[in-house]
């Protein structure tokens, strides 16, 4: 009878166990995605919507982590520890991915596209694929491009011409092709990570650096080198990609999955792009309304910009003047 009155109350305590215990939602792999911009940013929330499609897609046997801030490294280390598995994914400026492809610097070539239009030609075109399967070469596997607007020079002491650029340190990425175009400008390069350049604006450690409205907006770097020169010298796209090491894993929960991985990051790239209208304009607005001195360049004064930086196109071989002339006939 005991023995009996035991056995009831063992399966009475075992079913309520049952009940009470909630579902776990256990993906069967984690990835990790890595910007430097922060959370709210175009690029940061084009990275969830990413990761929320591809969570769905897979029906959550796929979850992707978002860093946003910088916290798993500057863009560099970054792409180092994506090539080698340490992370999934990320979002760089092709400012960096330079370092890695230097055929890359092309599309960093100043004034190089006339307009928004022309660069979305030449990326959403058979140029744009053929980087992103060259970018393979490198150990990583390019999966979209992202929008990153138009870049200008901002400086802590008023700047309205190129002579007024002479003698000023001016931070670029960590890319000698940046170095060369400062140089071109009269200025001395300094090459800093993105995460150091609000100190060194700070502590006078450099006169000036160059970015987009919202870059130069959600840094803050426009509280402290409030004089922005709309020279509109870059027009620098940005990258998503993937990790070789990545894909593999993809592929081992599901072959089909690396498809949806790359429906997924085209997707979350149109996504941004509508995003940076936005932003762009909102950042404009914020920074005007700050006080900064905005100046616009006046046709002779932008042609001299222009003619300082011809230098960047001489000197390449046939294969690439080849597709410079691809690239402005697009
Ligand atoms: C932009 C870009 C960043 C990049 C930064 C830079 O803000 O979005 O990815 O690091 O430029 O100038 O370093």
């Amino acid at each position: 009878m005991r023995k009996k009155l035991f056995l009831v109350l063992l399966c009475a305590l075992l079913l309520c166990g049952c009940a009470g215990r909630e579902e776990v939602d256990v993906p069967e792999l984690i990835l990790r995605y890595a910007d430097n911009q922060p959370e709210g940013y175009p690029t940061t929330l084009a990275a969830h919507y990413f990761a929320d499609l591809v969570e769905e897609e897979t029906d959550g046997r796929i979850r992707i982590r978002v860093f946003a801030d910088g916290e798993l490294g500057d863009e560099i280390s970054v792409y180092q520890q994506v090539q080698f598995g340490g992370i999934d994914f990320a979002r760089i400026s092709v400012g960096t991915l330079g370092e890695f492809l230097p055929e890359s610097d092309v599309l960093q070539l100043p004034y190089l596209f006339t307009d928004a239009e022309h660069m979305w030609r030449v990326l959403d075109g058979e140029i744009g694929d053929e980087f992103l399967s060259k970018i393979e070469s490198t150990g990583v596997h390019g999966l979209s491009w992202f929008d990153a607007g138009a870049r200008n020079i901002y400086t802590r002491t008023p700047v309205h011409t190129l002579e007024d650029l002479s003698g000023m340190t001016i931070r670029v990425q960590e890319s000698d092709f940046m170095s060369r175009l400062v140089e071109l400008w009269g200025a001395t390069p300094v090459q800093i990570p993105y995460s150091g350049v609000y100190s060194a604006l700070q502590t006078g450690k450099i006169d000036g650096a160059e970015n987009n409205w919202p870059s130069y907006e959600s840094s803050g770097h426009f509280t402290v080198a409030p004089y922005y020169l709309l020279d509109q010298h870059f027009r620098l796209p940005e990258i998503q990609f993937a990790g070789e090491i990545a894909m593999e894993k993809v592929r081992a929960v599901d072959e089909s999955y690396v498809d949806v991985i790359l429906r997924c990051a085209k997707e979350s790239a149109r996504y941004e792009r509508e995003l940076w209208q936005e932003r762009e304009a909102a950042s404009e607005e914020l920074i005007r309304s700050h006080g900064c001195v905005v100046t616009e360049l006046s046709p002779a004064e932008q042609k001299k910009f222009r003619d300082a930086v011809q230098p960047m196109y001489e000197g390449y071989g046939p294969e690439m003047r080849d597709l410079i002339e691809r690239i402005r006939n697009s």
